[in-house]
């Protein structure tokens, strides 16, 4: 099939690699008059990116990648471990590992790949408007391009997801309650400080929580910054504030923290962020009735950070979009059925998937109390202290912190997208 992508970020990218890999003839159009990816980290979790191998990106990530040994959930004022992952036996168990890898760096090899495949980049088009039933778009300088199929991986910000939903794309854009201070603090000062030494003597992720405020700490490989994201309760306007006023405000939020967090915030580099976090709220399709158009990747599904599965998710969306056209072709349903297909079991996932990810953060940032005593139990326990707790009710009412948890883990990590496309194709005639 001819399918043009709208959006050059990682889950453009990665939809463009994964369909031109499945055969499929792909053009990217892409508003930016150049491909880059802002800010700093970004952790990726498997079973989703046991794709990125499948699609060939395996050396080249390692290359760059850091995998880190373990994820240390820490106490706010003293630092000391309340419980540890290790990260050594995610392989073994999901197919594939932990990774933290520079944005630009991830960015940059699935460029590579998807030309490599055949995929043709267009730059500095940006899409003005769609013909959702007809596979076509528009483009800002008055081109029309038209495809089989036209896929929207406009991110979080998403015009098409706009028009698509009739307008107002506020009621679908929700704010989480949690907002992010996104900082570098260079390693070589942390290596040479007593008090932050520790931070950077393996690739560990550490995470210091405490009563509505955590910070999260990662390196990336070979890299000469240690990325740090402060969460905070998203009540402050930062648009005016100076980086000399981030940095004497963040201190005074984490006034009384482990002095090693301190000393991190002091050190960090004059280029703070302040990042609310935005979730997509279930809307009512991704699909054109025509089957034609379809959102994919954070336009469809942006959510909360706690569990690092945005990119898993764009990778998932990517595998399952190749299968539903590939089940199509071997058979005599319709682009729309396979659509619908896609749609309904893409929507089951990420939905879940949403909910945990802000049920993650409001459990790492639980004030004193019963609550945060039964968080911090598990934590040890690998979550099996919970013993008969039912998973689907997890969001509601566990006290584990996902990552941390083994049954949340082998939910998220060891769901297996190609089985459940085929699952749901299976059902397929009875969906409208
Ligand atoms: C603070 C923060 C921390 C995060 N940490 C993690 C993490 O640790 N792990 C993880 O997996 N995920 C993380 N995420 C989420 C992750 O960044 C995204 O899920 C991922 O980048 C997928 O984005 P995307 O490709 O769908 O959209 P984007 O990266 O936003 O790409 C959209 C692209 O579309 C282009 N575009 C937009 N409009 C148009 C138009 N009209 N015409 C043409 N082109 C257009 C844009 O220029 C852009 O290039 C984090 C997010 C935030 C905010
Ligand atoms: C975690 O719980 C333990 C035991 O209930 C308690 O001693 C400790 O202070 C708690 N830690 C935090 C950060 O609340
Ligand atoms: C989305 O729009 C908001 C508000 O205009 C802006 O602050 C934010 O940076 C945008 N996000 C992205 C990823 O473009
Ligand atoms: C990981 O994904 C693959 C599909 O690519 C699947 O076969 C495998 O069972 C998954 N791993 C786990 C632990 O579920």
């Amino acid at each position: 099939m001819e399918i043009i992508i709208v959006g050059a970020g990682i889950g453009g990218l990665s939809a463009a690699l994964c369909l031109a890999i499945a055969g499929h003839k792909i053009t990217i159009v892409e508003s930016a008059s150049q491909l880059a990816e802002i800010g700093a980290g970004v952790q990726m979790t498997p079973n989703a990116t046991k794709y990125f191998w499948k699609w060939g990106l395996g050396p080249d990530i390692l290359a760059k990648a850091a995998l880190p040994a373990a994820f240390n959930v820490r106490q706010d004022v003293n630092g000391h471990i309340i419980g540890s992952v290790p990260f050594a036996n995610f392989e073994a168990r999901y197919g594939a590992p932990y990774i933290v890898i520079h944005r630009a760096d991830i960015h940059r090899i699935l460029h590579e790949h998807a030309v490599k495949a055949g995929v043709d980049i267009k730059l500095s088009c940006r899409v003005v408007k769609y013909d959702f039933d007809g596979g076509g778009i528009v483009l800002a300088n008055g081109d029309r391009l038209q495809a089989d199929l036209v896929v929207a991986v406009d991110g979080i910000n998403s015009s098409a997801r706009e028009s698509l939903c009739a307008g107002n794309s506020e009621t679908h854009l929700t704010k989480a309650g949690w907002a992010a201070y996104r900082a570098r603090v260079p390693v070589s000062q942390i290596r040479s400080d007593p008090r932050t030494a520790l931070v950077v003597s393996q690739h560990n992720c550490n995470c210091w929580v405490g009563d509505s405020l955590s910070v999260m700490t990662y390196m990336m490989k070979s890299s000469e910054l240690l990325n740090m994201v402060l969460s905070h309760p998203d009540d402050v306007d930062t648009k005016t504030w100076s980086q000399e006023e981030y940095k004497a405000k963040i201190l005074r939020l984490f006034d009384g923290w482990d002095p090693c967090v301190i000393a991190l915030i002091e050190m960090a580099q004059p280029n703070v962020q302040n990042w609310p976090v935005e979730q997509v709220m279930p809307l009512r399709r991704w699909a054109s009735s025509t089957g034609r158009f379809v959102l994919m990747g954070d336009a469809a599904h942006a959510m909360a950070f706690y569990l690092s599965m945005g990119v898993s998710m764009a990778v998932e969306d990517a595998a399952a979009l190749a299968e539903c056209l590939s089940l199509r072709s071997s058979s005599r349903a319709s682009l729309a059925e396979a659509m619908l297909v896609f749609e309904k079991v893409r929507k089951a996932r990420v939905e879940a998937v949403r909910e945990a990810s802000l049920h993650a953060g409001n459990t790492l940032h639980l004030p004193p109390g019963l609550q945060r005593e039964a968080r911090n139990a598990s934590l040890l326990s690998d979550g099996l202290n919970e013993e008969e707790r039912n998973v689907d009710r997890f969001y509601a009412e566990g006290n584990a912190y996902g990552i941390a948890d083994r049954r949340i883990r082998d939910w998220c990590y060891g769901y297996d997208v190609i089985e459940a496309i085929q699952e749901g194709w299976s059902h397929r005639l009875g969906l409208k």
